[in-house]
């Protein structure tokens, strides 16, 4: 039995640069030196980070009232008390137990028909404009309105191109760094990233208020889900508060669109490098003879696909759970106030997991199933991604439908690579292709 910590880089600053720059290869380097576990000393608090199967699933196998929400210090500041990204304890329990039934099951249904709408309407208008389409504004465009009509429902154009030009800028102006140091949460004249998110945040602010107290006074709410949020009770009877509401919506557009835009971009890009892949996929998708969601949402190879894509490009390489007692985590005893980190990115690659963890081959989801300490995209236990089903469900709508109808190429054969953008991961370039035609 091991009581002291595991070894790992020195220092915290390089570490947490590099951990920055390039997640995957800091990790697989200290794996090498140090060991599975190792020890990172990030800026935001010690944490002992892992990619073995046996300690992933011992972290998500522990009471969750032995952990707290990681980096509260500097997440608090920026998206408010009343997310549910930085709530812990009892009140996270109850703010799941509300949210739940906004994101599963018949919903999904419900929503299916508006992705599909979304998605063409989008395609048919990026391809009207450019002979050449940037993927990933074209999927961010597509997220970003699927996320919004979605939460607001309603018919109001003017109102809904508001909100996505308002959460498109909330989220370029969030700097890494922003997330892992709070001695970046400093004012400089209006200059400084600090500056630069807060003025966002307080223009999206501004226009949930406005939309959240129309809708609160309303009569007739709608099945949307911030009308949801407005009616729906927690078990003590009491309703949400504006301000909560607010906290929240911030949050389901922070964390609903950049991610499910940056998984498209490169589910299109995957599938345009491996010819066989996509030949695959698309004899799959001619045998969907009608344009039914549910029938693309059920579609084997398409959903193999998504899984694959989410595989070798995981948005978010680690989450992070600081501990409120010690535990006791394989040979090591983990003091109170040091994080355990599940390494998505890590178990992700893992050869004797997935062999050959290089190439893109959605036939290994369909070949064998993986548990959820060795496939976790979503994060795992008590605070796995609540708009996980919304996101796969989306992903296979709007990527079973355009490429059923359009046949595209990538305009660039240059390989694209993973790059840092705020505490996600995306591509290094818009991954820009070409409509060859139609069908
Ligand atoms: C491909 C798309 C997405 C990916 C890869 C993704 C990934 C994640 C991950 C890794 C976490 C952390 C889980 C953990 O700590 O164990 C998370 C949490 C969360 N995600 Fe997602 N997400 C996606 C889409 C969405 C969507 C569409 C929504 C909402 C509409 C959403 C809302 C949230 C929320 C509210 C949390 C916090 C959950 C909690 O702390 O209880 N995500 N997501």
């Amino acid at each position: 039995m091991k009581n002291k910590l595991p070894d790992g880089p020195k220092g915290s600053w390089l570490p947490t640069i590099q951990l920055i720059r390039n997640p995957r290869a800091a990790m697989e380097s200290w794996v090498k030196r140090y060991g599975d576990p190792f020890l990172l000393n990030a800026l935001n608090g010690p944490v002992v980070v892992t990619g073995r199967e046996d300690l992933i699933r011992s972290i998500h196998g522990q009471d969750p009232g032995i952990y707290l929400p990681f980096a509260t210090k500097t997440l608090v500041p920026m998206l408010g008390s009343g997310s549910l990204l930085v709530m812990e304890g009892d009140l996270h329990k109850r703010e799941r137990k509300l949210m739940m039934p906004m994101f599963h099951g018949d919903r999904m249904k419900a929503y299916g028909v508006a992705m599909q709408q979304v998605a063409l309407q989008q395609f048919e208008r990026h391809a009207s404009q450019n002979k050449t389409i940037a993927t990933l504004e074209l999927m961010t465009d597509i997220s970003l309105e699927i996320i919004v009509r979605t939460i607001f429902g309603g018919d109001d154009r003017q109102q809904a191109l508001a909100l996505m030009k308002a959460s498109r800028d909330i989220v370029k102006k969030s700097s890494p760094l922003l997330f892992f140091s709070i001695k970046t949460h400093v004012s400089l004249w209006g200059l400084s990233p600090w500056d630069r998110f807060i003025a966002a945040r307080a223009r999206l602010f501004d226009l949930l208020d406005s939309i959240i107290e129309s809708r609160q006074d309303s009569s007739t709410p709608g099945d949307d889900i911030l009308s949801m949020l407005c009616t729906a009770k927690y078990e003590d009877g009491q309703l949400a508060t504006r301000e909560h509401i607010r906290e929240e919506l911030l949050t389901f557009l922070f964390a609903g669109h950049e991610t499910s835009a940056l998984s498209m971009t490169w589910a299109v890009y995957h599938l345009h490098r491996n010819r066989n892949v996509l030949e695959k996929l698309k004899s799959e998708l001619a045998g969907i003879h009608d344009d039914s969601t549910s029938a693309l949402a059920a579609a084997p190879f398409l959903k193999a696909s998504v899984q694959e894509t989410l595989r070798v490009h995981p948005i978010v390489t680690e989450t992070l759970r600081k501990l409120k007692t010690p535990m006791q985590l394989g040979d090591w005893t983990i003091p109170a106030g040091v994080a355990v980190a599940p390494a998505t990115v890590l178990a992700h690659y893992n050869p004797a997991t997935y062999p050959d963890p290089e190439t893109f081959r959605p036939e290994r989801f369909m070949e064998r199933s993986y548990s959820p300490f060795e496939y976790m995209p979503y994060g795992g236990g008590h605070r796995r991604c609540i708009g996980a089903a919304f996101a796969s469900f989306e992903m296979a709508i709007v990527l079973g439908t355009l490429l059923k109808r359009y046949d595209i190429e990538l305009v660039d054969a240059a390989p694209v690579v993973p790059k840092r953008r705020s505490v996600t991961i995306g591509p290094s370039t818009n991954v820009p292709i070409r409509v060859l035609g139609s069908s």
